[in-house]
């Protein structure tokens, strides 16, 4: 069964896509077949795995005028097992157009129910929660909010969670938090340390007992259109990113007893 995972924050900054890149690496790795789909007119996730300009179309921004995933869209990455669609500038118009359609929030969702073939499809949402966002959370069986472990962290939180309640209430009655993870994470920084803390106090078990580190490796790899994982496999970050991912799937191991 195929699980649709948003990666969703409207803070931008948080490390969004690089989780979505390096968590899906992880799956990938481990033999599921796992498909990116970038939703956030930056493009950001399909530079990161290496997409070229003149190799991103169709885009989601094309798909929704034909209402369908169009198979030519879904790219190869240099992952085995790995695929994306991209993104370009093009879906900036997308926010504005979607509020034309008919069930505009659903969009998405009739198009990713038709997606088979993967057990795993991340949505790399913009830093917005307009209705690229609505519509990825609406097709999403569950969201993962990354944080950055910085003062400002749990601010903002409190919009995104009225937005996914808000979601629950009216689209999406399914739709669960997969798990809350602090990025960028110091330890030798107390301040990081006081931010983990008062995530934890106020949320509990659905924060992720791997913390991912700030880590250069992690950021000098988008610029070689890699993954951290394939840049450096040993790096600490992408060691932290392999972490998430057994955490995933016990997490969905116990879910599904
Ligand atoms: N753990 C980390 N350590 C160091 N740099 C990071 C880490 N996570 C993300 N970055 C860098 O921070 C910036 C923002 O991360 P990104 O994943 O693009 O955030 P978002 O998608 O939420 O905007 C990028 O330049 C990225 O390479
Ligand atoms: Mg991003």
């Amino acid at each position: 069964m195929k699980k649709i995972i948003s990666i969703s924050n409207q803070k931008g900054g948080v490390g969004k896509t690089t989780t979505a890149i390096n968590l899906a690496t992880s799956l990938a790795a481990i033999k599921k077949n796992v498909l990116i789909i970038d939703a956030d007119p930056q493009g950001n996730a399909s530079t990161g795995l290496g997409l070229s300009h003149a190799h991103r179309k169709p885009t989601i921004y094309e798909m929704i005028h034909e209402k369908k995933i169009l198979s030519e869209g879904i790219k190869d990455t240099l992952i085995p097992g790995l695929k994306i669609i991209g993104a370009n500038t093009d879906l900036a118009a997308a926010e504005l157009e979607l509020t034309n359609f008919d069930n505009r929030e659903f969009v998405f969702k009739s198009m990713f129910d038709k997606i088979n073939n993967f057990d795993f499809i991340f949505v790399d949402c913009p830093p917005a929660l307009g209705l690229l966002t609505i519509n990825s959370l609406v097709a999403s069986d569950t969201t993962l909010i990354p944080l950055q472990s910085e003062f400002f962290a749990l601010e903002g939180l409190s919009a995104l969670m009225q937005t996914i309640k808000l979601i629950q209430e009216n689209y999406n009655k399914d739709l669960k938090i997969e798990g809350i993870l602090l990025t960028m994470f110091d330890k030798r920084n107390s301040l990081s340390s006081l931010v983990e803390k008062d995530v934890r106090q106020h949320f509990g078990n659905q924060v992720y007992k791997t913390t991912i580190p700030r880590n250069v490796k992690i950021s000098e790899a988008p610029s070689h259109g890699k993954p951290a994982l394939v840049y450096d496999t040993h790096a600490a970050g992408s060691l932290a990113y392999i972490e998430l991912a057994k955490e995933l799937i016990l997490n969905q191991n116990k879910r599904d007893e």
